[in-house]
C-alpha cells in the first residue's frame, strides 16, 4: 500500500492498495455523520457497490445510481442527485463516496461541492483513467449543450482509494484510455517514460502518474499557470468528443487531440522531426489513430466553445519533446491552418 499526500486548499491522502482491504480504515476518519451516498454508475454499481457497502458497516448508506457513459453528467442527473440527498436527509456532515470513472468523479463531485455549499467527498475511482487523473485534483464539472466541463467548480475530496482490483474487470478500451492520459503525463514530465508506458505496469504508472499531478495541483490548484499542462491534447480532444457526440470515449479523443497537439508543436518549431516522429510512434502504440472525419470548421467552431480559449486566441500546450511541455497562445486562425 502506498500514500500521496496532496497538500492543495484540502490536505488529503489518495491510497494505492491490491485491493479493498483497506478502505474501511481509511474511511473511518473521514466519515463525520451516519449517512452516506455511494454515487456510482448502473455497470460499476452490478460489480462493486456491495464490496464497497460492505466496507461501510454502521452507517445508514444508499446508493444512488445514474447509467453509465458521459452522457449521464448532465444538469438532469446533477438536480437528481441533489434532490436524493435532500431527500434523505443529509446534513453539513453527511458523505458523499463517488464509485465509479471520471464521469461518475466529475458529476458526484459537483453535487458535493454545491450540496449545502460543501459536504465530505471520497473518491474511489474504478477506471485507469479516473485513478491516474479525474480522481485527484479537484476538477467537478457537467456538460452542457455547448460543450464539455462547462458547468463546475474546484473542490479537493477528502480522500482517494485507489484499488488496482478494480482493472480486473475494466475492458480493454478503457484500459487504452487511461494509457491516453498516462501518454499524456509522459509528454509533460520526465518522470514517465515511453519505456515505462511498454511496460504497462499499471502500480507503478499509477504511482508516478499520481505523484506528476499532485506536483503539478500543488503548484497551480486553479489553473492560472502550470495546470494548463494537464491539458495536452485536449483542447482539439474536446472538440472532437464533442463532434463525434460523446460516442467516443474521452480518452479516445484525448489521444486523437495529442496527435493534433504533435502537428502544431513541429509546425510552430516547438518540435524537432525526431521529436515527432516518437511522438506519434508512442500514440500509435495506444492503437488510437488520429481523427480525419471533421472539417476544420467544425473543429474550430466547438473548439471556440471550450473554457480554454481567450477571445480570438487560445491557450495550447505544445511539447519540445518527451517530459517538456508549455503552453502557448495562439490565434485560432493560425491554430486550424495548422491541424
Ligand atoms: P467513465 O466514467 O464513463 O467510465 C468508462 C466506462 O467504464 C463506463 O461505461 C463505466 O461504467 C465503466 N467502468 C468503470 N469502472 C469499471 C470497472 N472497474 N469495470 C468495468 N467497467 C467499468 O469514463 P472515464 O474514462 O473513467 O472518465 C472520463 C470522464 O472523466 C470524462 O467525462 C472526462 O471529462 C472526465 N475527466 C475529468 C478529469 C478531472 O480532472 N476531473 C480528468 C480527466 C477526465
Ligand atoms: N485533467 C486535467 C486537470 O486535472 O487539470
Amino acid at each position: 500500500m502506498k500514500t500521496i499526500t496532496v497538500n492543495a486548499s484540502k490536505k488529503y491522502n489518495v491510497i494505492i492498495s491490491s485491493d479493498l482491504g483497506g478502505l474501511t480504515a481509511f474511511l473511518a476518519p473521514l466519515i463525520k455523520g451516519d449517512k452516506v451516498a455511494v454515487i456510482t454508475d448502473d455497470t460499476v454499481s452490478k460489480l462493486y457497490a456491495s464490496e464497497v457497502i460492505s466496507a461501510l458497516k454502521g452507517y445508514e448508506v444508499s446508493v444512488l445510481t445514474v447509467k453509465s457513459g458521459e452522457d449521464s453528467k448532465n444538469a438532469t442527473n446533477f438536480i437528481y442527485l441533489a434532490n436524493e440527498l435532500a431527500r434523505l436527509g443529509f446534513s453539513r456532515t453527511s458523505t458523499v463516496i463517488a464509485l465509479g470513472g471520471g464521469v461518475i468523479g466529475d458529476l458526484a463531485g459537483l453535487v458535493s461541492a454545491t450540496f449545502m455549499r460543501g459536504i465530505t467527498l471520497i473518491q474511489i475511482p474504478t477506471t485507469l483513467l479516473s485513478m491516474v487523473d479525474s480522481s485527484v485534483g479537484g476538477k467537478t464539472a457537467i456538460d452542457l449543450d455547448a460543450g464539455k466541463n462547462l458547468l463546475g467548480v474546484f473542490y479537493q475530496p477528502n480522500g482517494v482509494y485507489v484499488s488496482l482490483s478494480f482493472l480486473k474487470t475494466l475492458p480493454q478500451r478503457e484500459i487504452v484510455c487511461g494509457l491516453g492520459e498516462i501518454t499524456k503525463y509522459a509528454f509533460i514530465d520526465g518522470r514517465i517514460t515511453p519505456q515505462d508506458i511498454s511496460e504497462k505496469n499499471y502500480e507503478k504508472l499509477i504511482e508516478k502518474s499520481l505523484e506528476i499531478k499532485r506536483d503539478i495541483v500543488e503548484r497551480d490548484e486553479k489553473e492560472s499557470g502550470d495546470r494548463m499542462l494537464l491539458n495536452f491534447g485536449h483542447t482539439v480532444g474536446h472538440a472532437i468528443e464533442k463532434l463525434y457526440n460523446y460516442t467516443l470515449s474521452h480518452g479516445e479523443c484525448v489521444i486523437m487531440g495529442m496527435y493534433s497537439a504533435l502537428n502544431v508543436s513541429k509546425a510552430l518549431g516547438y518540435l524537432s522531426e525526431n521529436g515527432y516522429n516518437s511522438g506519434v510512434k508512442l500514440l500509435n502504440e495506444t492503437g488510437v489513430m488520429p481523427c480525419n472525419d471533421f472539417s476544420k470548421d467544425q473543429i474550430l467552431s466547438v473548439m471556440k466553445k471550450d473554457k480554454k480559449g481567450d477571445g480570438d486566441s487560445v491557450n495550447f500546450v505544445v511539447t519540445t519533446g518527451f517530459g517538456s511541455s508549455k503552453p502557448v497562445k495562439i490565434k485560432y486562425e493560425k491554430l486550424i491552418e495548422i491541424i
